[in-house]
Parts: C-alpha cells; structure tokens; sequence
C-alpha cells in the first residue's frame, strides 16, 4: 500500500509540460485492435494504460513502450472474450467491446462492475450495437454478442451524449457496412481526438457541428501514428493546486480552447490568466474569490472531471460557492474528505455549497475515486500542516508523475509505503 504525505502551504511556482489525456488514449488503445501496427505518441504513462494494454494482449495484440510512444501489433487473430478480472481493473473496459465485435464478430465479456460515481449504466452502448446488427444476451453476469458477417450502418439516436457509447459506436461502425449516423453525439475533445486516429488509419468520420457524426463503413483500417491530445483535466488540477496556494504556474503543451468553460472559473476567483498558443500562465491572488454557479455539463459545457479539483479550491475561498452536478448521480463522494479537514460543504441531492473557511489544516484521508483523490490532493497543498493521503492508486489510474510534477514547481509531497491502515 503506498500513500501521499503531503506539507501544504507551499507556494507552487514554475513551468510544467501536460502529458497525454487518459480518455483519449484508452478508446485509441481499444481501436489499434482493428488496425495492425499503431504508433500512438503522447501516451500518458498510467496504470489505466498499463489495464487498457493488458486487455490488448490478452486478446492477442502486443505492445511496447519507446519513451513516450506506444506501438501496438494487432494481427488478424483475436480472442474475443475479456475475463472479469481485466474488465474490473479499468471502469472504461466497456469501449473494447466494439472494437471485438467489429474484428470477430463476437464478443463475450463480463458486466463492468459497480462504480464510485452511481450507478454507471451501459444501455445505451448495448441498444447502440444492436441497432448495428449485434445480438446481445446476457448469460450469468456474462454479455453474449454476435453479428451475423460484418456490422449494418444504422441511425443511432442517443438519448444523452455518453461520451463511451459514442466512442463504442464510432469504433464499431468504422467497419460496418454501410454509413451510420449518432444524432447528440458527445462532442468532447477526446472524441474529436478519437476520430483524428480512425480517419488517419483510413476510417471515414464526419464530425458535424450540430452534435451529428457520421461514419461511412470501410473494409479495413490501416496502420497509422497519432499523437494524443492533452488531458485537459490533468491541466485544470494544476491550475487548481496553483491557485489555492497563491502560485504561479506555466502550463505547456496544452489546448485551451479545451478548456474554454473551466479557464474563466479561475479569472471568476481572481486568477490572472496569460494564454498564447498552447501555453497557459496562472497567477492566483492571495485572496481568491468564489464561483458564483459552476453546473458540469456535456461538453462544451463544464467537464464534471473538473469539478471536484476546482470545489477544493473554492473551499478556502472569501464567500460561498455552488456547485451542481449534472453527469454523474455520486460526484461527490470527495466531500467528507474536504470537511476533515476543516471544509464546510452541505450536499444536498445534486447541489453543493461550499462556504469558503479562512485556512484548512492537515488531516489523514482517503482518496475516493480518481478526480476525487485528486482535489483532495489539491486540498492538502493549501492545507496548514502534513496531511497523509491513503488509497492514492486511484491518482495513478489518471495522473502520469503527479508527486514528481507537483514537487517540481516547490510542492512538499512524497510517496510513501505503508503497511499502515488509514485510522479514519
Ligand atoms: C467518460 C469519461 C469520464 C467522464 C465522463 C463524462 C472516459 C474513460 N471517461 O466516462 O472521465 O467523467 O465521460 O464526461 O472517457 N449513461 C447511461 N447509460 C449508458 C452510458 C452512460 O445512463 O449506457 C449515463 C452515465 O451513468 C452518466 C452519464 O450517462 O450519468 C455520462 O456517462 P458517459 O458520458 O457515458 O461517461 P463515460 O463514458 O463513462
């Protein structure tokens, strides 16, 4: 068992380089299944990566890493089921199962598991396949798929923009036969990033503006190299370490118009903000105002991965702060965390205020899910005193280097072995 140990109030100042974005590199990673040799530069070194290629190799690819590339061989054979295990070690296993079905024409995996975010539902990427041609039967926690011959393009309309149903579909129908259309299709940067790879491997994806895709079905794809885009939610916990502690950060590598809805919650609490290419600078007050209403919507709206970074900044804010939640039914489950550590925050069903305290100080606590852990993270920098973070693997599912990065711009943090239960 590892955990952080944490000094807070140690300004962060300095430069750092983003790495790769987790959600656009795992539905890549699941669609080299279906393109031979795949060169995938920018991969983010990550535990969710490290999943994502175990289940390539289960099912008969390989991988290998060169710095930061990963190259994936994917022959013609494929096994066509992934065990429970695998699909337990990464929530988002789920975005394999088109690229399966597309290859074999089959497909056995087990149901995901439950999540920390409620209840994470995959009806709408199983009512998707099956209007694609696939018959789904569920079989003891198994899901049976089979497709008579190659996949039918289909009219897809989504009832909600699911960013994995989207990516699912795309995946799938790259080799159906014929075209099909998503009607409210998610639009976020990592789909974009998503069709950038397919089209370069000889996939035919039409972005339209109006939240429509369509993909006109191919024989085959092709080998090809891509370069991921930036996580942009590796970049807003940055911001957010940065600002609660008066810092000023240089951020490289970066898409800001990726973060076109979270930027502005940084200059709404007094953060000077300085954008030239791809270079994003913060300099953050040292009294930071609240967010008057930050509602997480699909994109281009504000990213719910976001929210919890920035709810831990707004915790030592002067006034009140809102927050409500609009994707996921538990996003909040930071918040018992944040108030041990002195945070006032009353939850109420999707709504959460956050009355801005003058100092937190240092406690022992647990990370709860990936962003989660992250803004408690956050949260411990601007803390007074040592605070010790326990459960921290759910940071490396998404965050590459975050205690050397953190150290790196004057952060106080070190990862520690610990046989040590958390007493909480
Ligand atoms: C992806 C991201 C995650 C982000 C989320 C929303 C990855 C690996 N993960 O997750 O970081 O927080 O988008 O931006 O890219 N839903 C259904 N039925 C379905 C699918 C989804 O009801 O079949 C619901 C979910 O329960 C949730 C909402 O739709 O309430 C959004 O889910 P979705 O957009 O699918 O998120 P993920 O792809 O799981």
């Amino acid at each position: 068992m590892e955990k952080f140990v944490i000094e807070g109030k140690k300004r962060l100042e300095g430069s750092l380089a983003v790495h790769g974005a987790k959600n656009s590199v795992l539905p890549i990673l699941a669609a080299t299944l279906l393109t031979g040799e795949s060169v995938i530069h920018n991969c983010p070194r990550l535990t969710d990566v490290d999943a994502a290629c175990n289940i390539l190799h289960y099912l008969g690819a390989q991988s290998k890493r060169e710095g930061d590339c990963m190259i994936v061989q994917s022959g013609n054979d494929c096994c066509c089921c992934i065990p429970d295990d695998l699909m337990r070690m990464m929530r988002s296993s789920i975005v394999f199962l088109g690229a399966i079905i597309a290859k074999c024409g089959k497909a056995r995996i087990s149901l995901p598991g439950g999540c920390e975010l409620g209840p994470r539902p995959i009806d709408l990427h199983l009512d998707a396949l099956e209007r694609l041609g696939v018959v789904i039967e569920e079989d003891h926690g198994y899901l049976n798929c089979r497709s008579q011959g190659r996949l039918q393009g289909a009219k897809i309309p989504l009832p909600f923009p699911s960013v994995g149903a989207t990516e699912n579909i795309m995946i799938a129908a790259a080799l159906a036969q014929g075209e099909t259309l998503i009607q409210n299709a998610a639009r976020e940067p990592e789909i974009q990033d998503l069709a950038a790879f397919l089209n370069a491997c000889g996939a035919k994806v039409q972005i339209g503006s109006g939240g429509d895709i369509t993909i006109a079905g191919v024989e085959r794809l092709h080998p090809a190299e891509h370069r991921v885009i930036a996580d942009r939610i590796a970049a807003a916990t940055y911001l957010s370490a940065a600002a609660i502690t008066h810092g000023d950060l240089t951020l490289t590598g970066v898409c800001p118009e990726h973060l076109s809805a979270v930027l502005p919650c940084f200059e709404e609490m007094g953060c000077r903000l300085a954008v030239d290419g791809s270079i994003i600078r913060l300099t953050a007050p040292q009294r930071l105002e609240p967010l008057r209403c930050v509602r997480t919507m699909p994109y281009p709206g504000f990213p719910t991965d976001a929210q919890s970074p920035l709810m831990a900044v707004s915790c030592l804010a002067y006034g009140s702060s809102l927050f409500v939640e609009n994707i996921f039914e538990s996003r909040y489950k930071q918040v018992p965390e944040l108030r041990r550590m002195g945070a006032d925050i009353k939850v109420e069903s999707r709504v959460a205020l956050v009355k801005g305290v003058p100092s937190l100080h240092s406690a022992t606590v647990r990370c709860t899910d990936l962003r989660g852990g992250a803004a408690i993270a956050v949260a411990a920098l601007g803390a007074e005193g040592e605070s010790e973070l326990f459960e921290i693997e759910h940071i490396d599912r998404g965050y590459e280097a975050f205690e050397q990065n953190l150290a790196s711009i004057g952060a106080n943090i070190r990862r520690d072995c610990t046989s040590q239960k958390p007493m909480l």
